[in-house]
């Protein structure tokens, strides 16, 4: 048992119909998951967040979900997904999945049932109303839906989307919607699930909150621990943005989620990535509260999502996207930006690989982006979101190596022309290249899996007195310290580090070979967008 895996786990998030396609019909599948877990092996991560292969109309990437018990057949069956299952176990590669219980699509049955006759048990199962009401939310996508409201022909009725209008929102004051949560959590935990990513849950909680105050807080200890009392070791992982004063709402002192997806962070990080200035990270930690034993943060760079820039204010947001998307084409939804990391940063592998290092080195468990690794592209004629899930890129073989069905067939282009072009940026050459994104990187993670402070231990931010550094130090009884220092910046500078006990740092990992300091200033040369991860001389050579 490693009950408390998660506090140094590194996730790999997975769009399975973008990843590889083991049947040629153009869509990427499960056992294209499977076939491809040596990937993910070879980097060394230890948890697969697979995102939606739920029956589904695929109008939301699948968030759209019409059965949460079965594959779509685009996708695959279910025991494809029990072999991709057993394959992750036997690589020690955990799986999580989403959760996505706020909504259902339109073509569900339960709402199609609900629609039709208002004294079926599924018409309470959403939130209907003769008129639109006020109750607090507005539109998560405005510039696509401009209400939250609908109006249903057949339902004779307004229901209720805080997504899109084909997404109506499930009713959490109904038991009987609470018990088919549990069915579904039930089911995939019997099938070895190491959790989930639960979707929208702020939402899930303001619903169970307007039925009854103190609902929230009492759903989410109900999920909790209906997944403690059946998988001990299974996480419930929040996409809770929020402000940082309300993460002890969601995290309950250990009760509650077990890891929070840590927006106000990640919005920080991009700050700081814009301005080359490391205090909005130093600041965000000194912040944000301590999470419980029993959680923990997860931290990310980009996801399948727009950048949401919602936890900056106004002023550093209109700095971020002026850096990262100048153009118009670049933003989504008026707040966030539509891009991957690498395009975002000129595609420059040095900046690439101190982002990652940053990411690893904050406190929290990182999660990276599937094709991230090798610093791929965004495909900007899609639409919406849609522009940053794009097919993994495999080889530089037709289709990426992504699929062998014609071109015109797969789920979505691959990314062919320009300096993230598949014949420029794939796999296969940057497994071959030392010193590739992918080669750096893989060495990352599996350098954090030798620094367990990260992820157990207690943080403080060192004062380097370099505004581009962002210098932490990290200790756990267990483990020790460890250091690790990051330049935003592009210049070479040297940095100072005042702690007594500090003295005499050597490199665990670096950006480059580093020459040992000449005299005995405690100081440390790095290079622009350089990275060094130190301990403690006499941790390593006794
Ligand atoms: C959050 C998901 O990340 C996003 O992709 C989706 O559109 C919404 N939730 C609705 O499920």
């Amino acid at each position: 048992m490693q009950p408390l895996w998660y506090r140094n786990a590194v996730i790999y998030a997975v769009d399975p119909a973008m990843f590889h396609d083991s049947n040629a019909d153009g869509w990427g599948d499960l056992r294209g998951v499977t076939q491809r877990l040596d990937h993910l092996r070879g980097l060394g991560v230890t948890c697969l967040w697979l995102l939606p292969f739920y029956h589904s109309p695929f109008r939301d990437g699948g968030y759209d979900v019409t059965d949460h018990l079965g594959v779509d057949p685009r996708l695959g069956t279910l025991p494809d997904a029990v072999e991709l299952l057993e394959a992750a176990e036997a690589y020690g590669i955990r799986v999580v999945l989403d959760l996505v219980v706020q909504h259902t699509s339109d073509q569900h049955r339960w709402f199609q049932e609900a629609r039709a006759d208002r004294d079926s048990p599924y018409r309470d199962y959403y939130i209907w109303s003769d008129e639109p009401r006020d109750d607090g939310l507005e539109p998560i996508f405005p510039t696509v839906e401009d209400g939250i409201w609908t109006w249903d022909e057949t339902a004779g009725q307004y229901y209720r989307h805080v997504f899109y209008a084909h997404e109506p929102d499930l009713n959490f004051a109904n038991p009987a919607v609470r018990e088919e949560i549990r069915d579904i959590m039930r089911f995939w935990l019997r099938l070895g699930v190491s959790g989930f990513r639960t979707d929208a849950i702020p939402y899930m909680v303001h619903g169970a909150e307007a039925a009854e105050p103190g609902g929230g807080a009492d759903l989410l200890r109900e999920m909790r621990e209906f997944v403690m009392l059946r998988q001990p070791e299974a996480v419930l992982l929040g996409e809770v943005d929020v402000p940082l004063d309300e993460y002890d709402d969601y995290f309950l002192d250990g009760d509650g989620l077990t890891m929070l997806l840590n927006f106000w962070m990640n919005n920080q990080v991009f700050l700081s990535l814009a301005t080359g200035e490391a205090e909005p990270i130093h600041k965000a930690l000194r912040d944000m509260p301590q999470p419980p034993r029993l959680g923990q943060y997860a931290n990310w760079l980009r996801n399948h999502d727009e950048l949401d820039l919602e936890r900056l204010g106004e002023a550093d947001r209109e700095t971020v996207m002026d850096t990262f998307a100048p153009d118009e084409t670049m933003r989504a939804y008026g707040r966030g930006i539509r891009r991957r990391l690498a395009p975002m940063l000129g595609g420059d592998e040095r900046r690439i690989a101190a982002a990652h290092a940053l990411l690893l080195s904050l406190p929290g468990a990182p999660v990276l982006q599937y094709g991230d690794e090798i610093g791929m592209g965004d495909d900007l004629s899609r639409n919406e979101r849609l522009s940053v899930r794009v097919p993994m890129q495999w080889s530089s073989d037709e289709n990426a190596g992504f699929s062998s069905a014609p071109p015109d067939r797969l789920v979505a282009g691959v990314v062919k022309d320009g300096p993230f072009a598949y014949d420029r940026v794939n796999v296969y050459d940057q497994q071959r290249r030392s010193g590739s994104l992918l080669a750096r990187i893989g060495d990352m993670v599996r350098s954090r899996h030798g620094l367990t402070a990260i992820g157990f231990g207690r943080h403080s931010v060192i004062d380097t007195g370099r505004p581009s550094v962002v210098a932490l130090r990290h200790e756990d009884d267990r483990d020790g310290i460890a250091v690790t220092l990051v330049n935003l910046g592009g210049e070479e500078v040297e940095v100072a580090i005042p702690d007594e006990d500090l003295h005499d740092l050597v490199d665990v990992l670096a950006d480059a070979e580093y020459p040992p300091e000449e005299d005995d200033r405690p100081s440390l040369r790095l290079n622009g967008h350089g990275y060094r991860w130190l301990r403690p001389r006499n941790h390593i050579f006794k």
